[in-house]
């Protein structure tokens, strides 16, 4: 059983990485003029690794409720689009100053600043872009709620607010609530809203997407307090990022707060809880379930 279930997330990542890296192929064409430079860097950014967390959360849950696999590639390269971007501007010096990203020079290394700033705000765009397109769903009701759920999860109340919060980290301490408030906001968000925008192309009604809510705010959790502990013992090599920066920068984490023993028992737990709001579903859950487990369990 548990080798059949290994097969789901393997073969799950292995699809939505070929057709997230082919949607990004295609939807970005270098152009022959000045621009060159800004589609190149966009498209070292978006076709230079990267797990594929996101988009998979998105097309787990679609596929659930019978969305056609195009939609769900779409939603997943706009939500995609989102976290690549945010990490472009997290490397740049005025934020954790990283050289390094998938095991690549970051951005703003290979080319400059200007460029990766550049980049990043595109990729930013460009996800709207992509939701907004009569070709991502014919039904603008259902374009709407993905652009909303979208831009809420990634602005001040989202991703961007965490990433203030993160900051202000640095030079404050937090305690236990503030920091899971910060890892909410900085990557539960966007997790939560890959869940969220599946369920919106499924047309699922809100009061049937509590289950996955609760299921997504545990592994959005999991997944921060996961990489803060791959932070503190991970493998750079794995990794392909430069680690051991937080507890250089003083910055307070699960990991800091509880000691890595406790931190990883806590994320074991919130997979644990989040894989029970999965109860009402058989095995058309057992992707999600698998990958809830891989957060927690993944070397890089
Ligand atoms: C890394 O996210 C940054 C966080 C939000 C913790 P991922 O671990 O999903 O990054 P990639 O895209 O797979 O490299
Ligand atoms: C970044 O968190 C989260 C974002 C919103 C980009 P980190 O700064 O911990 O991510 P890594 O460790 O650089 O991937
Ligand atoms: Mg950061
Ligand atoms: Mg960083
Ligand atoms: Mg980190």
């Amino acid at each position: 059983m548990a080798e059949v279930t290994e097969t789901v997330l393997a073969d799950g990542l292995k699809r939505i990485q070929a057709d997230i890296l082919a949607a990004f192929d295609e939807l970005l064409p270098v152009p022959a003029d000045p621009r060159a430079q800004l589609f190149e860097a966009m498209r070292y950014a978006a076709m230079g690794g990267g797990k594929r967390v996101r988009p998979l959360l998105l097309a787990a849950v679609a596929e659930m409720y019978g969305v056609d696999r195009e939609a769900a590639v779409r939603a997943g390269v706009a939500i995609e689009s989102v976290h690549v971007y945010s990490l472009i501007h997290d490397d740049l010096p005025c934020m954790d100053n990283d050289d390094l990203r998938h095991g690549k020079p970051t951005v703003h290394k290979q080319w400059d600043e200007a460029t990766a700033v550049l980049a990043g705000d595109s990729l930013h765009c460009f996800a709207f872009e992509v939701l907004a397109d009569p070709v991502m769903s014919g039904d603008p009701f259902v374009r709407a709620e993905l652009i909303q759920v979208l831009a809420t999860a990634a602005g001040s109340h989202g991703m961007a607010g965490g990433q203030m919060m993160d900051i202000v980290a640095e030079s404050s301490t937090f305690d236990l609530q503030t920091v899971t408030r910060l890892q909410q906001l900085k990557t539960g968000a966007l997790l939560a809203a890959s869940v969220e925008m599946g369920a919106v192309l499924g047309k699922v009604p809100h009061e049937g997407r509590k289950h996955l809510r609760a299921y997504a705010r545990d592994i959005g959790l999991a997944f921060q307090i996961a990489d803060d502990l791959l932070d503190h013992e991970g493998d750079e090599e794995a990794a392909g990022k430069a680690l051991r920066k937080d507890a250089d920068k003083g910055k307070e984490t699960f990991v800091s707060l509880l000691g890595a023993d406790r931190a990883r028992e806590q994320a074991r737990m919130l997979v644990d809880q989040a894989i029970g709001h999965l109860a009402q579903h058989g095995k058309e859950a057992d992707l999600l379930r698998e990958l809830a487990r891989f957060i927690v369990e993944r070397s890089h």
